[in-house]
């Protein structure tokens, strides 16, 4: 794959989005039939990754936090908040951009491409940023948990680890 033939967009309510599938119904089925309406209800900014015929991959962004209440053992996280805040200026929550949705397209998948993503997606909120954000966050499928692990997120909380879903989380200050 060349990825200096990869154009990057953020999808718009009227782009013509390329023909698409990782294998993902879901996945496919929110790119090509609801992103434009959660941009429209800025509800989501969705993001592709296309050649000249097909979408080799996309993403979508949401704004999010993370709450002391989120985490298992709250001793842990309120000393982590405890320590970037100086006394009296606490937060409850941090704030944190989800990646809503992430697929690679089936003939790129294993090529790096999620990687190169990820990387874009942190160097966006720390380099690039217009608002604060100090965590990546994503209801990870079970599927795609070692993809995130391998890429630096860890899990919030065990509480969900019989879910379909696992919330996890990167910590953008760790490359800062
Ligand atoms: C999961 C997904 C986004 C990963 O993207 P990708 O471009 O295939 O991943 P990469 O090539 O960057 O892989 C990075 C590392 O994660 C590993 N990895 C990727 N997908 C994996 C999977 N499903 N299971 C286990 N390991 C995986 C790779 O082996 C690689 O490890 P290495 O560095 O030791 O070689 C992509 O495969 C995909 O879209 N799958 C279908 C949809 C999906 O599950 N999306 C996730 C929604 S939460």
């Amino acid at each position: 794959m060349d990825l200096s033939e990869l154009a990057l967009i953020r999808l718009s309510d009227s782009y013509p989005i390329k023909p698409f599938d990782c294998g993902d119904n879901d996945l496919n089925e929110f790119l090509l039939g609801d992103s434009k309406n959660y941009y429209s209800q800025l509800l989501a900014v969705t993001y592709l990754l296309e050649f000249a015929e097909e979408t080799a991959a996309f993403f979508s962004l949401l704004n999010d936090k993370i709450s002391i209440e989120d985490a298992d053992s709250k001793r842990k996280w309120r000393k982590i908040f405890r320590d970037i805040m100086p006394e009296g200026k606490r937060f409850k929550s941090y704030p944190a951009v989800k990646i809503g949705r992430l697929g690679v397209g089936n003939t790129f998948q294993g090529d790096g491409l999620g990687t190169v993503i990820l990387d874009y997606v942190k160097e966006l909120f720390i380099d690039n940023n217009r608002t604060g954000c100090k965590y990546l966050t994503v209801d990870a499928y079970l599927r795609s948990l070692r993809f995130y692990e391998k890429n630096g997120f860890e899990y919030l909380t065990e509480k969900d680890k019989d879910s379909e879903t696992r919330l996890m989380y990167f910590d953008l200050t760790a490359v800062a």
